[in-house]
């Protein structure tokens, strides 16, 4: 074979193999897309560890603790804990589902951005330390914990790095609770108990006492009311927070946001019933400094609105709300 006639054969494939490579491009191209499902209908999405480079080295060890520590907390902190014994048993993923990266679970989603912020509970402007204090005394029925505790630099660390891609002042859709519709009555915790005989007393037991888990560290299922419980201070005593948490996460694994198991009537109910049932108390004279500030749904007079500790407990909220309009 001469050289020019090689060269030939060479051309040839090079040719065949560029126009077959771009008729496979052009096929591409013009092929329908196959659609890849949202992950979530809602804009935001909490970051995962497992793709999220935005921190690394002795940061991103204190986030991974921190993000443990949430999803754990008895192990560490609880009645047999292996750091300290401040809380009670439960873990703050029970009420932050997913350690907080869940949509309409009670995530944390807005607090980097919207932290140091004026809250009218304590009439003070609170740091992302104080709002996690807030829970260990009120939700984990506990105490907090020193600022400089390596416990809560991770776990304000983790919170941090789950909100650090949403813009400043901003609230993701889908961060912390959602009431349901407000009814025309007063929610029933009559009405309640049968909701929760059917739909809840499997998991969480006839006395709401929960289960816990072969190692005795933590819940399989928390407990809703009784010594274990969160206090009458925590966020899930008010009943809109109860109502809208269950409405869109519980049953467990069953009901989401846009498909609840329960109607916005149960879940009112229900939450009736759970946060009619004792609980421990706790110490409330200092919250909301300024009285005209208590949220429709706080139970606890005095209130300058004039309706009475019952129906701010149960509703009918409606004439609450039309009443501050004016
Ligand atoms: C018994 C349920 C419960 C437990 C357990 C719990 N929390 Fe909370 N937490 C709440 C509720 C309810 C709110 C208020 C949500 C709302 O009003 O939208 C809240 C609010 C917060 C907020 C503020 C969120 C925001 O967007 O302003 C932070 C931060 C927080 N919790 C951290 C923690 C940490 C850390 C733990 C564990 C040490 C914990 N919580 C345990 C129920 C709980
Ligand atoms: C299939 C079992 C199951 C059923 C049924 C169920 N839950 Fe839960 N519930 C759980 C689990 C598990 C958690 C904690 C989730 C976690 O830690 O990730 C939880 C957490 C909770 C919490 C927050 C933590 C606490 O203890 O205060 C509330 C409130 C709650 N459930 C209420 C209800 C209500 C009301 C019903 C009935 C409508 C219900 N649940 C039905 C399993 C269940």
């Amino acid at each position: 074979m001469n050289n020019s006639k090689q060269n030939w054969i060479i051309y040839s494939i090079t040719i065949a193999l560029v126009l077959s490579i771009s008729v496979q491009t052009i096929e591409f191209v013009n092929k329908p897309k196959t659609e890849i499902p949202a992950l979530t209908s809602e804009g935001w999405m909490a970051p995962s560890l497992f793709t999220d480079r935005s921190v690394q080295g002795e940061e991103r060890a204190l986030v991974i603790y921190g993000e443990e520590l949430i999803a754990n907390t008895s192990r560490y902190l609880g009645p047999n804990g292996s750091v300290a014994h401040v809380t009670n048993g439960m873990n703050c993923q029970n009420c932050h589902l997913n350690a907080g990266r869940k949509t309409w679970g009670n995530n944390y989603g807005a607090v980097a951005a919207n932290y140091p912020k004026f809250r009218d509970r304590s009439g003070s402007i609170e740091t992302v330390y104080k709002r996690v204090s807030d829970c260990m005394e009120r939700s984990l029925n506990g105490s907090a914990l020193d600022s400089n505790s390596h416990e809560m630099k991770a776990m304000i660390a983790y919170i941090k790095w789950v909100g650090y891609a949403v813009p400043k002042d901003s609230i993701p859709k889908g961060s912390g609770i959602k009431p349901p519709e407000y009814l025309d009555r007063a929610a029933s915790p009559e009405k309640g108990l049968v909701v929760y005989t059917a739909k809840c007393q499997s998991c969480h037991g006839a006395n709401g006492e929960g289960l816990m888990a072969a190692d005795a560290q933590s819940y399989t299922y928390p407990p809703l009311w009784g010594e274990h419980s969160y206090n009458n201070g925590a966020g899930l005593f008010r009943l809109s927070r109860l109502a809208g948490y269950v409405r869109d996460n519980m049953p467990f694994n069953q009901a989401t946001h846009r498909t609840p198991v329960l109607t916005d009537e149960e879940s009112w109910d229900v939450a009736a019933f759970v946060n009619s049932r004792p609980r421990p108390s706790k110490d409330l004279s200092k919250d909301w400094p300024n009285i005209s500030k208590k949220p429709i749904d706080h139970p606890f007079g005095p209130y300058t609105d004039g309706f009475t500790e019952e129906q701010h407990k149960f509703g009918p909220f409606k004439p609450i709300i039309e009443a501050r309009k004016k």
